[in-house]
């Protein structure tokens, strides 16, 4: 079977990685993909929402799997576009469909959703431009610090967490009135804040089965010490090691299989992963955000350690058959260590060369931020790229990608070296 994976990540890379292990994989493109892609399946130059284009590439490489990485095609209905098109309708597709994408593109609409079926999750409100004051007067009545999120996609910067009052109001006017995140902050959710630590949990839903990936732990700040802005992710462990049996249980029955019979009863036709944000407070699991696709790098984390053939699982996706399937999970811990470009998550430099790549042997090199250029692998993005290591525990797995990371080398590469220093 030729598959297509849309993206050009560190995620990507992983997925592309593992299925080409498989004996059922054929020929395998990735659009756009990267330098990493490039060595294992064929790169095509098409953007992520170029429907048109992703369309004449299914039919001339006879292309029968699409697995979409980001959450932008999915929030812009690509499922939608193959099911609606006589020559695409049947094309396994990955990901969610429009409505349901929604959970990701609308944290208005997530948290109405989570209200609908019971699913704990912070108090809330939501306000407009034309209900600003009432927005205020809804701060007055909260204790800092205050949450504010923008409520479309606002590439990861939309939510902003305030411990004074004043600046609390200020922001919201500028996020409504002064359009501070454009349209993504037409709307904006106020909500409590919830005091806890955070993980991300993975199911993967043909619509009617589900099969509850690892749990992993991404370390979101680019400062050592969780300090600093907001990245899209320095690092990250699986398994986590306070998600004990007891916690995953409660996740589960209050989270997860809410979750899945509200997108039977919302009428939101989902066939991909569910990414859901996670924070217990005590003992408790309460949800912070949905998103429609994996994490990026927590990817580098849960695929190499499921051990099952992934086009064997995708296709059980779009049959809806995965209640044949289980799971076969690696026991050890892996972890994952984001090497950036200095400057990372401001202005940076691209174009720098990367060496080293040869010396690497105990550990899994994923490419997010590279790409080929004239036979040498330069930078092309602030992540650049996700170094993956096994071992006993997160310690041991994390040095091992340390000490690889010391082999590999490119003008202003920063990493963080304090990775699991919470646990
Ligand atoms: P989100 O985009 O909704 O995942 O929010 C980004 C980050 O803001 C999360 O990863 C949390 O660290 C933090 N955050 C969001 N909502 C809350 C909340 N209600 N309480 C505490 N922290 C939050
Ligand atoms: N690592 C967080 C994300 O993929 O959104």
């Amino acid at each position: 079977m030729n598959i297509l994976i849309i993206g050009g990540g560190g995620r990507e890379h992983t997925i592309a990685w593992k299925l080409a292990q498989s004996p059922n994989c054929g020929k395998l493109f990735v659009a756009p993909g990267n330098a990493g892609t490039h060595e294992i399946a064929t790169n095509l130059a098409i953007g992520i929402n170029d429907f048109t284009e992703i369309k004449k590439a299914i039919l001339s490489n006879d292309i029968q799997m699409v697995i979409v990485g980001p959450e932008d095609p999915l929030v812009n209905g690509i499922h939608n576009f193959f099911l609606k098109d006589k020559q695409l309708k049947d094309v396994i597709v990955v990901g969610p469909q429009k409505d349901a994408a929604k959970l990701e593109g609308s944290k208005e609409f997530a948290k109405e959703f989570m209200k609908a079926h019971n699913i704990p999750t912070a108090q809330y409100d939501s306000f407009t431009a034309e209900t600003v004051e009432e927005g205020c007067r809804f701060l007055d009545t909260m204790n800092p610090p205050y949450v504010l999120k923008a409520d479309g996609l606002a590439a990861g910067k939309g939510v902003l967490i305030l411990q004074d009052l004043v600046d609390a109001k200020d922001e919201l006017r500028q996020m409504l009135v002064g359009q501070k995140f454009g349209e993504a902050s037409q709307k904006v959710v106020i909500e409590e804040f919830l005091d806890g630590i955070e993980l991300s949990c993975f199911v993967l839903t043909d619509g009617k089965n589900y099969l509850t990936l690892p749990m992993a732990k991404d370390y979101k700040r680019i400062g050592e010490g969780d300090t600093g802005l907001n990245t899209g992710g320095m690092g990250a462990i699986s398994p986590v090691p306070f998600a004990s049996d007891a916690f995953m249980k409660k996740i589960e029955e209050r989270i997860i299989k809410p979750t899945l019979v509200g997108f039977q009863k919302s009428n939101l036709p989902f066939q991909g992963f569910v990414f859901i944000g996670l924070i217990k407070v005590g003992e408790d699991p309460f949800v912070i955000e949905y998103n429609v696709r994996m994490g990026d790098p927590e990817t580098e984390v849960v695929f190499p350690r499921v051990q099952n053939d992934w086009v064997d699982l995708f296709k059980a996706v779009g049959t809806q058959s995965l209640d044949q399937h289980q799971l076969k999970v690696d026991p050890r811990t892996a972890a994952t260590i984001m090497a950036v470009s200095g400057g990372y998550p401001e202005a940076y430099e691209k174009g720098k060369t990367i060496t080293g790549f040869e010396s690497v042997v105990n550990s899994e090199v994923f490419h997010a931020g590279t790409q080929v250029d004239k036979d040498l692998v330069k930078t092309s993005g602030g992540r650049v790229l996700a170094v993956t290591s096994f071992g006993k525990d997160h310690k041991e797995a994390l040095s091992k990608s340390y000490e690889a990371l010391q082999k590999i080398d490119f003008e202003g590469m920063y990493y963080r070296k304090d990775l699991g220093f919470d646990l």
